[in-house]
């Protein structure tokens, strides 16, 4: 089994604090999802198995674009792979592009799990990352997308943010719990290059946010989320009533995904491959039949720290068993020998925790 990931590179505005590949101006959106198609027919035989059992529409904003592109790429995916009846196909959307029709067109095309980019129901936070939306607007967009069925639901939130307390971190996360959601992420904001926010705090007209600060916020995300009975299954994950999400987690224990649009990261258990993260290069590229992305082929070292190090990342940790099918015996030896320590000071736990996923 293996997951389709698809890159809709446009926003209506930009985070001050996001430097993930994306365009605000959306005059070739058309051109743009004709190359997709063409990269999806190119690139069909790109994993070893024609069996997917998740799509994930990611951003940029892929609410933004007219509901008849996603539906043109869905069909193309099942017009060239066998996708499972019980696939996980997510689409990213920011709240304030949750309309009740658009909801029900993409329910029809097959979207049956949404990610909605919450990142606070504080306005103060919101104005402050020059977000689209607004808190009424947050909470009103997760009640909407329940009424419209859609009860697989993830929201994203940020803490670590300049104005944000403690006490502000713990009344978002309650207004989530209130909101009754299964799965959210909840990221530490992160100063990243070429970020408004960067540039602020380079100027010394924002103070960057204190270590002990974002500490705090995790350590209370932790508690809370705990107390409400949610599962911490990756750093930055949590569900409650086994919502593990499927796509996300497939990442995270070395499975196969197409990655497809600009910027877009494939693997397929030898390379990686990432694609050009610029829309006009990459439409004129593929439309010219030219190479529109760079490619990495992955020694069994780099294989066994990137395995390592995501599988660490989550409650089920490091396959034994993974590494002694995957992997030569001098390297399984390298990680049994490495581990030790970890293991002797409690740092690492030596147990057996099942997948829910697999
Ligand atoms: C690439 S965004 C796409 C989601 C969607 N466009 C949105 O903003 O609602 C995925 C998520 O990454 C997180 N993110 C992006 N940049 C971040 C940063 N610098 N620090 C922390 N979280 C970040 C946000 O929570 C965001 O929702
Ligand atoms: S956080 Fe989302 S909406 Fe904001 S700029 Fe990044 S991708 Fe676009």
């Amino acid at each position: 089994m293996a997951g389709i990931y698809i890159h809709v590179p446009f926003c209506k505005q930009k985070c001050n604090y996001c430097n993930f590949h994306f365009s605000t101006k959306q005059d070739n959106v058309e051109e743009l999802v004709s190359g997709m198609i063409i990269e999806l027919d190119q690139r069909k035989s790109y994993l070893k198995t024609k069996k997917i059992d998740s799509i994930y529409f990611g951003g940029g904003t892929p609410s933004i674009i007219d509901v008849k592109h996603i539906i043109n790429i869905i069909e193309k995916i099942y017009s060239l792979f066998d996708v499972k009846k019980t696939a996980e196909i997510t689409m990213e959307f920011n709240p304030d592009d949750i309309k009740k029709e658009k909801l029900n067109k993409l329910r029809q095309a097959g979207i049956n799990r949404l990610s909605i980019g919450i990142q606070s129901f504080n306005n103060e936070d919101l104005i402050f990352m020059n977000r689209s939306h607004n808190a009424k607007e947050a909470i009103s967009s997760i009640k909407l997308a329940k009424e419209c069925g859609f009860n697989n639901m993830s929201i994203d939130l940020i803490y670590g943010v300049q104005n944000q307390t403690d006490k502000t971190w713990k009344k978002n996360l309650n207004q989530m719990f209130e909101l009754e959601i299964d799965h959210f992420s909840a990221y530490a904001l992160t100063v990243e290059p070429d970020t408004k926010l960067n540039y602020l705090i380079k100027k010394k007209r924002v103070q960057p946010t204190s270590e002990l600060k974002a500490e705090n916020h995790f350590k209370i995300l932790q508690e809370e989320s705990l107390k409400m009975g949610y599962e911490q299954y990756e750093i930055s994950n949590f569900c409650r009533k086994n919502k593990f999400a499927q796509h996300n987690t497939s990442y995270w224990k070395d499975k196969a995904y197409l990655g497809i649009g600009p910027s877009a990261h494939s693997y397929n258990g030898e390379s990686r491959r990432w694609n050009i993260s610029n829309n006009l290069k990459y439409i004129t590229l593929i439309n010219n039949s030219e190479k529109y992305f760079d490619e990495e082929k992955l020694s069994p070292t780099q294989k066994y720290n990137e395995y390592t190090l995501t599988s660490l990342r989550t409650i089920w940790g490091v396959s034994l068993d993974y590494l002694e099918n995957n992997f030569d015996q001098h390297i399984v030896s390298h990680f049994k020998k490495n581990a030790r320590k970890w293991i002797d000071n409690k740092n690492i736990i030596l147990g057996k925790k099942q997948c829910e996923t697999d």
